[in-house]
Parts: structure tokens; sequence; C-alpha cells
């Protein structure tokens, strides 16, 4: 729900986020970016501000379950929406899937980008039981989430560090272990060319 302040024409409203399944609510400029409401206002600093201009991908989070660059969202147009950042994906102790891969894998070296990584692959496995095709998808035969599908899902997330070696076989890693089903082809295999 959003409650404009008529009495002083103020360019601020106060909005209800539901963030990482907890209502939060904040009286924010129109012009907040959804990544500006969550790290500067929510003190979630998780996502990562990288360029700001939709470039790099370090700020994706999951708005209804699908990724996108916070940084390019106005917060206002999240309400009544599910946002999940990197602090929510874990259950309890447990870690997510995707994030459990990227320790295993040692899939980053500064850690910045990861947060956006981890989130996007969550974003590309959601997409990948969807069936949803990439640009790499052939018309027949339905998503093969192979090194080649996870590079062009994944090719909107950049690494400053150059980790990419380790984090495609974290999130195939990923992938096999929350997309068991037949026909959804997630092996990664030592010694390939990466
Ligand atoms: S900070 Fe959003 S894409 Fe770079
Ligand atoms: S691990 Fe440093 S930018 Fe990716």
């Amino acid at each position: 729900m959003t409650t404009t302040d008529t009495r002083s024409q103020s360019t601020t409203s106060t909005l209800r986020l539901q963030v990482n399944g907890r209502e939060h609510e904040l009286a924010l400029d129109h012009r907040t970016s959804l990544l500006d409401a969550l790290r500067e206002h929510l003190g979630l600093t998780g996502s990562k501000k990288g360029c700001d201009h939709g470039q790099c991908g370090a700020c994706t989070v999951l708005l209804d379950g699908r990724r996108v660059n916070a940084c390019l969202i106005l917060a206002v147009t999240a309400v009544g929406r599910e946002i999940t950042t990197v602090e929510g994906l874990a259950d309890g102790e447990d870690l997510h899937p995707v994030q459990q891969a990227f320790i295993d894998r040692d899939a980053f070296q500064c850690g910045y980008c990861t947060p956006g990584q981890i989130c996007s692959a969550v974003g590309v496995l959601a997409e990948a039981r969807s069936g949803w095709p990439s640009a790499v998808t052939p018309p027949e035969g339905g998503v093969q989430l192979d090194e080649a599908e996870v590079r062009e899902r994944m090719s909107g997330n950049l690494c400053r560090c150059g980790a990419y070696a380790n984090i495609v076989p974290a999130v195939l890693d990923a992938a096999a272990a929350e997309l068991p089903a037949p026909g959804i082809e997630t092996a990664y295999h030592e010694g390939e060319s990466r």
C-alpha cells in the first residue's frame, strides 16, 4: 500500500515493502531505487552497488522469484511484491544450495559480486525449472542446463576478479542438487574447458 503525503505536496511517500518475509514501513522519496531502499534504509547491505546503471548485476535481487537489477527498479514499484535478497535465501542455519555450492567451489575472490551472482543463480534455476529458453537454448529439446546455458544466463553478472572458472561449476552443482529432474543436464566435468 502506498500513501501519498498530500499536505506538503511532498515527493515522499510511506511505503510497505515485503522483504525476506517481513514487512517494513518506510518513508521514501519516490525516486529512491529499490537498491538504495534496501541498503540505505533497511540496512540490508548484501546487495551491492557496482555500477548503479544496470550493467554489472551486483545488485541482483529476486522480485516475486524473478531476478531483477535493484538499481534499475524504483522502490515504489516493489510495493505488494515479495522481495528476496541474499540475506533471505538461507533457511535458518541451512544455506541455500546455491550459497553452499559457491562455498564448496570457492567461487569468489573479493566477494563483491557474489551476492548478486548467487541471487541471479537462484533465478536461473527457477527459469530452468520453468523451461524458459535462453539465447543458446536449441529450438527443440527443452532446457539443458549445461555450461553454455549457465554462462549465457549468468552473463549479466560481471566479476571483476574473474572468478567465473569456479562460478559456473558452482551453479551447475546447485542445479544438480536442486534439479534432479530427468532431461536436465547439470553435470560439470572436471577438466573440460571453462
Ligand atoms: S549496481 Fe545494479 S547492475 Fe550494477
Ligand atoms: S569475486 Fe571479486 S568481483 Fe567477483
